[in-house]
């Protein structure tokens, strides 16, 4: 059975973004600011969801397809508020619990916060229970009107406003815990008689107050929390707020981050203690960071897994890849997906690898494309080491056995394999196979001409 709804308004375009794109599509957090309605209202137990979508409705659904908790409904023309909720109706239907009516471009949200407001609204039985705050200049919200005794009474928009009205600080932050048959009763007589011509959601308090049904109104005092974004200047801000929330919680559980304010970590990316984090890092995905790494400046890791005391030296960038304990990375490399290092493992500046396996504590230290390769433990990759994986047409391993010292500018053509121990001679151009523990050798021998400068300057 279910017993609690939401309702996520999300039709309007966000016409002060200036955008292409919808504003609740707009990315907050490297997810849809829509995300973290959706998110808050399941965490505070939603079970059924129902989203409200108008401007880029496919966009937005496509975006959400896979979830099963969402159903949508589309409002075709922007009527007001109260229309929006209306438009839900068939998506709850049957539904006869508490719906909490959230904003697709409020992101800040706690699910504490509307988990205590839900425990104050069943406590007391309420009709309507309003997610209030106080604030200094209240001007463009709705204002919240009470009765002695603290009952609401009704909700007025500014533009409907009285100037005594318009004195009270106490505004409607668009967030409602309601019942569901008293809402869907109470929205078909909504009228739109004022001053913006639209269906007005707030009418409904004045509606219970009528029927002496219960509205309370529930204060938060962390106005971030209800905070719209409208235009981009909010968004930075409430992404800025998003990302203090993660950064706070990293550092109090034992991560020092250099300076938290050029710290962007997704949501969800777990860092183990004692980590430090330099300035201008990026982390994001499905990544796992052990304890005691250094992550230095203007790193960017997606998807990855990472040991304990790993290195990434500044201005790497890895994703979908795993790096073992105690290995170094970087400066400047370039881990693409399926690069599995294992413990020990160096990778200097201006190494790039793909999909390969590397062996415990072996090295490739400069400039070197690795792909397509399966590399021992011990191995010495010499500075401008290639694989040269690709014909044209397909993609070829190279196989390289343990210890083995490929020495610099060598050429890989694939498919070949070296047995363990061997040695490869600088300059080679490797083509076919290299057995065990023997030395392989291919350049032109060195011809000295000698005189041959002063004879040309003659
Ligand atoms: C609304 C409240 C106001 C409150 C304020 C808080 C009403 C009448 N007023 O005002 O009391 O202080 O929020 O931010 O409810 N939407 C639709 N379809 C529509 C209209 C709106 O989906 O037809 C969506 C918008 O995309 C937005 C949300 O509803 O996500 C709120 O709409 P908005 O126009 O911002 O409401 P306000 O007029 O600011
Ligand atoms: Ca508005």
């Amino acid at each position: 059975m279910d017993r609690v709804a939401a309702i996520i308004l999300a039709a309007g375009k966000g016409t002060r973004m200036k955008s292409s794109l919808v504003k609740v599509m707009h990315p907050l957090g490297e997810k849809p600011l829509l995300y973290w309605p959706v998110q808050t209202a399941k965490l505070a137990g939603a079970t059924r969801i129902a989203v409200v979508v108008g401007h880029q409705a496919d966009r937005v659904r496509e975006y959400f397809a896979a979830d099963a908790t969402i159903s949508f409904a589309t409002q075709q023309e922007q009527l007001g508020t109260g229309h929006a909720a209306a438009s839900a109706r068939e998506s709850l239907a049957g539904f006869t619990g508490t719906v909490f009516i959230l904003c697709g471009d409020v992101p800040l949200l706690r699910p504490e916060t509307l988990l205590a407001m839900l425990a104050a609204h069943e406590k007391k039985k309420a009709a309507i229970t309003v997610l209030t705050t106080h604030i200094d200049n209240p001007y463009g919200y709705g204002r919240i009107v009470k009765r002695q005794g603290g009952r609401i009474c009704r909700i007025i928009e500014e533009k409907d406003a009285t100037p005594e009205e318009r004195e009270i600080t106490e505004v409607n932050s668009g967030i409602y815990c309601i019942e569901a048959e008293f809402l869907f009763r109470a929205l078909s007589g909504l009228k739109n008689d004022n001053a913006q011509g639209e269906y007005y959601l707030t009418d409904i308090v004045k509606a219970a107050a009528d029927e002496n049904r219960l509205c309370l109104s529930f204060p938060t005092s962390d106005p971030e929390e209800v905070m719209g974004v409208n235009d981009r200047l909010q968004l930075a801000t409430a992404a800025a707020i998003h990302r203090s929330r993660i950064n706070q919680a990293l550092m109090l559980a034992g991560i020092t981050l250099i300076d938290p304010a050029t710290a962007y970590i997704e949501a969800g990316v777990e860092v183990g203690a004692d980590t430090v984090i330099h300035p201008n890092v990026h982390l994001s995905g499905t990544t796992v960071i052990g304890p005691d790494c250094v992550i230095e400046a203007n790193v960017s890791i997606r998807d990855c897994r990472l040991g304990s005391g790993v290195t990434v030296k500044a201005g790497s960038v890895l994703a979908e890849s795993t790096v073992g304990d105690g290995a170094a990375i970087g400066p400047m490399a370039h881990l693409r997906p399926g690069s599995l290092l294992a413990a020990h493992v160096k990778i200097g500046n201006f190494v790039e690898t793909k999909k390969i396996v590397m062996g415990e504590g072996s090295k490739a230290s400069h400039l070197t494309y690795l792909g397509d390769a399966e590399i021992g433990s011990g191995v010495n990759i010499g500075c401008g080491t290639i694989t040269c994986n690709y014909d044209g047409v397909k993609k070829h391993r190279t196989v390289i056995g343990d210890n083995v010292f490929v020495g610099s500018d060598v050429q890989f053509v694939a498919p070949v394999a070296i047995g363990s121990n061997s040695l490869i001679a600088a300059g080679t151009t490797v083509t076919r196979d290299v057995p065990p523990d023997s030395l392989a050798i291919a350049r032109t021998a060195q011809v000295n001409k000698e005189g041959w400068r002063l004879k040309k300057r003659d």
